[in-house]
């Protein structure tokens, strides 16, 4: 995504010192042509019903990009349900899921008539029934199953295992077909899963669509008639050269067959996979410090920039634009928030840096900007949309010092 080109840093074919010179850091840019590339290669290799899945990049402009491309969304908030019916996408292709939907959630949602809710409990299902009949609606719904399947990610990002809180035991399909014979509103037409993120063992995608595969026929023998069968996201993204690799064409042979002869009608929600490596983070180089023979950059990006690092201990390449000399000094890439896990990356071997050196932070497009924060009230980070040899900021922070009226003092203080 970011290339050399007579030794300077380009995104497609803008210079990134262009892109520095009206945007101050820390920032993330985003390439339209990456995205556009991963979106098309996904489709083509596993079929038009792709559904992005909005939390791993809700900006207005990538939404609107990725609806111009013709996928769907994949919701889990009402937040994020308005921002994609604001971003363009038809009402039609947008699955709501989530584990915790409120009434109101919910309420929204029949109101707007999307493609499918997908409940995650039996309880919600009641609940749906009878906003349905307040409604004098019938709704199409989906139930997400848990199909009790270890995809062997880290645990914070493993969803699919039955002790997670994910979805309804598949083992339960017997009590959905009851509660749901006694439900006139709602139309049950799909199933869904999803197991985890960054899946990279292709045993986990076979196990999970013959499970799916087979839960889909229990439906239909107790006469439930199964269209959509939704196999989730949660496709691997190389983060570095130790990550195991992923080939999602061999995804695509699993799928064909375990679902060769089957008529249901199956997609996937990619969040991470389409995104992550269009997007790099922007940082300076604040101060640097030697402590007990650690040599640390401070940069003005932090853990509430990205939190991947302090969050996952995720590894994210780091690399300097400004110096391109032999790499001969160890530094630690730290941010300048006050918590000792506010690291990017230990021990990685830089040339010497200095105060307002530029270091980028690479596959960020994807659990970047959306986890950001103003913990320790810092500024949110800008966001910034290549096109060729143009640019433009899709995000443009209020500095949070201006927000210091909108805390409101009771009378007593
Ligand atoms: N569908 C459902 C129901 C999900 O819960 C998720 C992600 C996805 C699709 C998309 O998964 P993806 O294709 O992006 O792996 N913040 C974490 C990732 C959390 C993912 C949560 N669910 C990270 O930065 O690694």
């Amino acid at each position: 995504m970011l290339e050399i080109k007579n030794k300077l840093p380009f995104v497609e074919d803008t210079s990134l010192h262009d892109i520095i010179k009206v945007c101050q850091t820390p920032f993330y840019v985003y390439s339209q042509k990456m995205i556009t590339h991963k979106v098309e290669m996904t489709k083509k290799i596993l079929g038009k019903n792709i559904f992005f899945s909005v939390k791993a990049n809700s900006n207005q402009a990538i939404l609107k990009l990725m609806n111009s491309l013709g996928i769907g969304a994949d919701v889990v908030s009402v937040g994020e349900l308005k921002r994609s019916l604001d971003a363009g996408f038809p009402p039609n292709k947008i699955i709501f899921e989530g584990v915790g939907k409120s009434k109101e959630d919910l309420i929204y949602a029949i109101q707007k008539n999307i493609r499918l809710i997908n409940t995650e409990s039996l309880e919600e299902i009641k609940l749906l029934q009878k906003l349905a009949l307040e409604k004098n609606k019938i709704i199409d719904i989906g139930v997400r199953l848990n199909p009790n399947i270890d995809g062997g990610t880290i645990s914070k990002i493993s969803t699919g295992k039955k002790t997670d809180k994910f979805g309804i035991e598949i083992n339960e399909i017997e009590k959905i077909v009851n509660l749901i014979s006694n439900c006139n509103n709602l139309n049950l037409i799909g199933v869904s899963c999803h197991i985890g993120s960054q899946i990279s063992n292709i045993d986990a995608y076979k196990n999970t669509f013959i499970e799916m595969k087979k839960a889909a026929d229990k439906f239909m023998a107790s006469g439930i008639n199964i269209k959509h069968v939704d196999l989730g996201g949660g496709f691997h993204v190389s983060y570095g050269k130790n990550d195991p690799k992923f080939r999602i064409e061999d995804v695509k042979s699993e799928l064909d067959s375990q679902f060769n002869s089957s008529k249901y009608e199956l997609s996937f929600e990619p969040g991470r996979y389409l995104i992550a490596e269009a997007g790099i983070l922007v940082t300076s180089i604040i101060n640097t410090k030697e402590n007990g023979g650690v040599n640390y950059l401070i940069v003005d990006a932090g853990m509430n920039t990205f939190v991947r690092p302090a969050m996952y201990n995720a590894h994210h390449d780091i690399e300097t634009i400004t110096k391109k000399t032999d790499n001969s000094i160890q530094y630690t890439v730290a941010g300048p928030i006050c918590e000792s896990t506010d690291i990017f990356v230990r021990n990685i071997l830089l040339s010497k840096q200095t105060v307002g050196d530029i270091l980028i932070i690479r596959n960020t497009g994807a659990y970047g900007k959306v986890m950001s924060s103003t913990y320790n009230t810092r500024s949110l980070p800008a966001e910034v949309l290549v096109n060729k040899e143009n640019f433009a900021m899709i995000y443009i922070p209020e500095k949070i010092e201006k927000n210091i009226e909108e805390d409101i003092i009771p009378s007593w203080l």
